[in-house]
């Protein structure tokens, strides 16, 4: 049945690589009331880093609230309905900041930045067995780039601030979550320092057996414990959005910008200037503080949402796992962001991989349930490439364009393009790959282009998905995908032909962020959604409409690009 305007609801921050969503859902049909997103700037200050602003990453989230609050206004629903909020994010995106002040000590590394390389070589040299895989037994995970401790580690050997901040045991660390979390229950002022067991699960401290932090793989990566955030379940109160602002302790601030423009500052020294304001006759208790033009001056007067409880925390592909309904052993889907990343759900049992899959805490659904567990496949540029079109070839001006440039010539015309431009994730693993764009003619346009970037996109996924079938001797008769991407229903048609199963789209396709919703709402002390209500969400399936020997065949060819690229040095 349809929502009605007294139903509770239930919100979910969803932090993603590309951009923030704030999303408000009838907790009793799972239907998107309303939502904002706003894009996120990436940053590549050299080449193979990538880098975003943790400040700004806050500040959007600020903005996604506040433009969804008035959404809910203008559709007379008052804001007091929403009765629990979740977070999801980005995983493995590395934070370091300054419990004392509260300030960033450095930009977020982004999961995809490959400045650690020579880390990761020195790592796999110190193990005994000389192996990328030697932790792979207590993490599920090989020491690769991808993952947050060897970026922590590169924090602390070259960032001072960090360094510094760490030996005096000011500093803490986190992915996307802990930071919002933190400053979103009152930051310096008493915010929680938490994440959960699918965060921690990301970043090779965590031991997925024991479910606790490692003090051996602290100790190997020699990162101090006392940083790391507590972790929790996927689904209980971690706090309460901060009460400050407003009456109740707002911030009277400004910056030095606007401070030099009132003739009462002194732009030397940098202060209101005593003599200035006798002049004036203007008391100087009247005046804002003055403060730098980056650095947080508080937190969101949370106003609406103020005292609504976080209850829900799960990385994005754990979120889209349990917001598509993949709950049951074997079940799984496919999520089309920035990466691409096929997760199956293993159950209470972590299954070790031997094709070059991840294998990682799916979620544990409150603090008295199981952990599940799930086998992932990880592709680093999914929605990216198509990023990188429009950045930087300017092919096409938005990225929802390559579906009618590629639809124009319906085939790539024997072009491939393979886009390592993090070097290849599963089942490769090989850092040292690069993108290459090979089986060029004169006849080559930037239609076929298109089309090799979106191919790309399935064929990648037809190598995890292979990995997962050898790994579980069961093959998936079809694959349920979400994310941005899905909305390209050429992409769809595509990845059914190649993968030659049927691929199913839900109507709706922001189930990462349902997924941290359910999570939220199902909490202890929240309770207002239930895990077996039915939910009203339609499906479209995409039947294979190619000869398998065709999709073979270009698959073959795939196949020989993809050993170009990891030996394009050689
Ligand atoms: O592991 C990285 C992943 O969590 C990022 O997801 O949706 O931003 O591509 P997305």
């Amino acid at each position: 049945s349809r929502g009605s305007l007294t139903d509770p609801l239930v919100a979910a921050i969803d932090q993603g690589t590309s951009s923030t969503r704030f999303l408000v859902f009838n907790a009793r049909t799972a239907e998107v009331v309303c939502q904002h997103q706003v894009e996120i700037k990436q940053s590549f200050p050299k080449e193979g880093w990538v880098e975003e602003d943790p400040l700004e990453i806050l500040q959007s989230v600020f903005e996604c609230v506040e433009h969804t609050c008035d959404k809910l206004n203008q559709l007379n629903i008052p804001t007091t309905h929403i009765k629990a909020i979740g977070v999801t994010n980005q995983r493995e995106t590395t934070l370091v900041w300054n419990k004392e002040t509260g300030e960033p000590l450095c930009n977020a590394i982004v999961w995809l930045d490959l400045r650690t390389q020579s880390t990761v070589e020195r790592l796999i040299n110190q193990t005994p067995s000389k192996s990328k895989n030697h932790l792979k037994s207590l993490t599920g995970l090989p020491i690769s780039t991808y993952f947050s401790a060897v970026k922590l580690r590169w924090l602390l050997d070259h960032v001072e601030p960090v360094a510094q901040a760490t030996h005096t045991h000011t500093a803490l660390f986190g992915t996307v979550d802990s930071w919002l979390i933190w400053c979103l229950t009152g930051g310096r002022k008493g915010g929680i320092h938490c994440t959960d067991v699918s965060n921690a699960s990301r970043t090779l401290l965590f031991n997925i057996h024991t479910l606790e932090w490692d003090p051996d793989l602290c100790s190997f990566f020699e990162i101090p414990m006392e940083m790391l955030p507590n972790v929790r379940s996927s689904s209980e109160i971690y706090g309460y959005m901060c009460l400050t602002g407003g009456r109740k302790g707002g911030i009277h601030c400004t910056d030095v910008s606007n401070a030099s423009r009132t003739l009462l500052f002194n732009i030397h020294t940098l202060e209101w200037d005593p003599d200035l304001c006798s002049f004036f006759e203007i008391p100087m208790e009247m005046l804002p503080n003055v403060r730098s033009s980056s650095e947080i001056y508080g937190y969101m007067c949370s106003g609406p949402l103020a005292g609504v409880p976080i209850s829900g925390c799960l990385g994005d592909q754990s979120a889209a796992l349990v917001g598509q309904m993949c709950l049951q052993e074997g079940q799984a889907k496919n999520t089309y962001g920035t990466g691409c990343f096929l997760l199956k759900n293993t159950g209470t049992k972590p299954v070790m991989s031997e094709h070059g899959l991840l294998t990682t805490v799916a979620y544990k659904l409150g603090r008295d349930h199981p952990a599940c567990y799930a086998l992932e496949g990880s592709v680093a540029i999914a929605g990216a490439v198509v990023r990188w079109l429009r950045d930087n070839l300017g092919i096409i001006q938005t990225s929802a364009e390559i579906e009618k440039l590629a639809s124009s010539v319906g085939s790539s015309h024997g072009c491939y393009f393979v886009p390592a431009f993090s070097g290849l994730y599963a089942p490769y693993w090989e850092p040292s790959a690069r993108g290459i764009i090979c089986g060029l003619t004169q006849f080559t346009n930037r239609s076929h282009l298109a089309f090799a970037a979106l191919e790309a996109v399935c064929f990648q996924t037809r190598e995890i998905l292979d990995a997962m079938n050898q790994d579980s001797g069961v093959p998936l008769t079809c694959l349920r995908v979400d994310g941005g991407m899905t909305a390209n229903s050429l992409l769809m048609q595509l990845q059914a032909d190649i993968l030659a199963i049927p691929v199913v789209r839900p109507s709706m396709s922001e189930t990462t962020a349902l997924g941290a919703a359910m999570a939220a709402g199902m909490a202890d002390g929240v309770c207002v959604w239930k895990l077996n209500q039915e939910h009203s969400i339609s499906m479209e399936t995409y039947q294979p409409q190619i000869l398998p020997k065709d999709g073979e065949f270009r698959y073959g060819r795939w196949k020989a690009a993809v050993q170009r690229a990891m030996n394009w040095e050689t």
